[in-house]
């Protein structure tokens, strides 16, 4: 993992080749929804390796072994569409987590963020916050799901994401500081439609077919 302040890039060899599989144009929606829940369940490996933990006992057949358990509870919260293809990956590691659900879109001129559901957990504020989205594009949809969460008053929050554009990660970082961005690449820069390049497209429409 290389860090710049609070944003660090995941770099581990199975994380990286299986981007490059995502981003290519050629693989089917199959193919590329496994790859995500792959890629988000090693990177959710990753970004959860210093969340604390305490000690407790557990009785084996032959006698009493100390182990941990995770000090806090873990609400992930996928933005919708797209953040659904992650979710499935990193609840296979985590099957105990809570899901709440932001349901944003970009609007299509103005590239404005438009939120049109939330459902998050009612205790969501004493447990670790993991946000995932594939693309922190313009910032935009991250920034306000991020104020949607610190209104219930969550204060430990990490995004995740695959792809981000340099722009968005100005954005989020400016808005939100204190939020830990972890992301598999850092790409070059928007195009005049708001996408990331070279980017992997429009991550919801190849998740759900909807080319
Ligand atoms: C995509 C993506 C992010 C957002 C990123 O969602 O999944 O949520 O764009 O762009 P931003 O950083 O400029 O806000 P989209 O609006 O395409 O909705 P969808 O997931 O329902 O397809
Ligand atoms: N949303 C996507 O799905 N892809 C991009 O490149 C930008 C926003």
């Amino acid at each position: 993992m290389t860090s710049n302040g609070n944003v660090h890039v995941i770099t581990h060899p199975l994380v990286q080749r299986k981007l490059t599989s995502a981003r290519d144009a050629r693989s089917p929606s199959e193919v590329f929804r496994r790859l995500l829940a792959e890629i988000a369940m090693l990177m959710a490996y990753e970004i959860t390796r210093t969340y604390p933990v305490d000690p407790v006992e557990v009785k084996t057949p032959l006698g009493t072994a100390t182990g941990t358990e995770l000090r806090h509870g873990i609400t992930l919260v996928p933005i919708l569409r797209a953040g659904l293809g992650m979710a499935d990956g990193i609840l296979r590691l985590i099957p105990q987590a809570r899901v709440g659900h932001l349901g944003i879109y970009r609007d299509e001129t103005t590239l404005a963020p438009v939120v049109y559901y939330n459902k998050l957990p009612p205790d969501i504020a004493e447990t670790d916050v993991i946000l995932i989205d594939p693309m922190l594009a313009t910032g935009g949809s991250s920034v306000v799901a991020i104020d949607a969460i610190k209104q219930t008053g969550a204060k430990t929050i990490k995004l995740l994401c695959l792809v981000a554009a340099p722009e968005g990660i100005a954005r989020l970082t400016t808005a939100h500081p204190d939020v830990a961005v972890y992301t598999a690449a850092i790409d070059s820069h928007l195009n005049e439609d708001g996408y990331i390049l070279p980017g992997l497209g429009d991550a919801g429409d190849r998740i759900f077919g909807t080319l």
